[in-house]
């Protein structure tokens, strides 16, 4: 089946790294905004029997997410077979139950929506937590690419005797696989968020690490307090200034300034969301889950 390749606006870099790893075509398309901030969608070309894979990744997805579903419906009446969404970040699956008596449960409602617009989803690193498997939530094909050879790769490449470490329970998943990959040492901590920019992180226990050099790794750095709190432990500890590695770096705000004001030695995230700290190109790996 022809595989063809349409990048959502501010998705270009991601698009055509996929597409060269694909050898697959570039599709183009129009996306602008009416005055009155309606989305104005049209496909440039013939999606005839085609896969079409939607690279849009989902870190504002308010205003994205209606324009990516008239987009979807363009590319079926120019023909194409097959729609993907390829959102290397996945928005809404943190909030994957009730905290409080009234609150949506956004995670499972939002999978909904994607079911329905879409025939199947690649995301990298999704948020699971209470959530085992995207496929408990999504009602399409839904595949989870792993980040951590690519982590791996290169912390390998960069730091000496490196321990790895994990804010939080949930980060468990993420460090530990790395940790496997490069056989390096890992810790894991436990976290209380009292508030959207209040969190408080355990303190870690470095006896058996001295001189090693640590690697914070979380799936997302959003306000940053997560890795902020984390450096502080560590650098009260004596540590050599962490290096803070995030699959998907969000930064809202100052966050990117504050986290090295609070003392990370370096800042590193994979292209899934696109910044300045990209490091770590995942569209291999995207590429090679979309070719197994
Ligand atoms: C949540 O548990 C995630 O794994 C991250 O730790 C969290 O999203 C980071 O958020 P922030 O940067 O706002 O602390």
């Amino acid at each position: 089946m022809t595989r063809l390749v349409l990048a959502a606006p501010g998705n270009a870099a991601f698009a055509s790294a996929l597409t060269a790893q694909l050898g697959a075509t570039a599709l183009a398309a129009e996306f602008r905004r009416f005055p009155d901030e309606e989305s104005y969608v049209r496909v440039d070309g013939d999606c005839d029997g085609a896969d079409v894979l939607l690279v849009a990744t989902l870190h504002q997805p308010d205003p994205q997410f209606l324009t990516l579903v008239y987009a979807a419906e363009a590319l079926r009446a120019r023909g194409a077979r097959h729609v993907t969404l390829v959102a290397p970040y996945l928005a809404y699956m943190r909030q994957d139950t009730m905290f409080r008596e009234g609150e949506a449960v956004t995670a499972p409602i939002f999978a909904r929506l994607v079911s329905q617009a879409f025939d199947r989803l690649i995301t990298v690193d999704p948020h699971l937590h209470r959530i085992e498997n995207l496929e408990d939530v999504y009602e399409i094909p839904a595949v989870n690419v792993h980040a951590a050879p690519a982590l791996a790769e290169w912390i390998a490449a960069r730091v000496d005797a490196p321990l790895l470490v994990g804010p939080d329970s949930e980060s468990k998943q993420w460090v530990s696989a790395v940790a496997q990959e490069i056989d390096a040492p890992y810790v894991a901590l436990e976290k209380v968020r009292r508030g959207d920019r209040n969190v408080e992180v355990s303190v870690p226990h470095l006896d058996q690490h001295r001189g090693c050099t640590p690697v914070i790794i979380d799936d997302i750095i959003s306000t940053a307090r997560t890795m902020i709190e984390t450096v502080r432990h560590l650098t009260r500890l004596g540590t050599k200034p962490p290096i803070c590695v995030g699959v998907h770096g969000i930064f809202v705000g100052d966050a990117h300034a504050a986290l090295l004001a609070a003392g990370a030695g370096q800042i590193a995230t994979t292209n899934s969301i696109p910044h300045f700290s990209n490091a770590i190109d995942l569209a291999p790996l995207v590429a090679r889950a979309l070719t197994q």
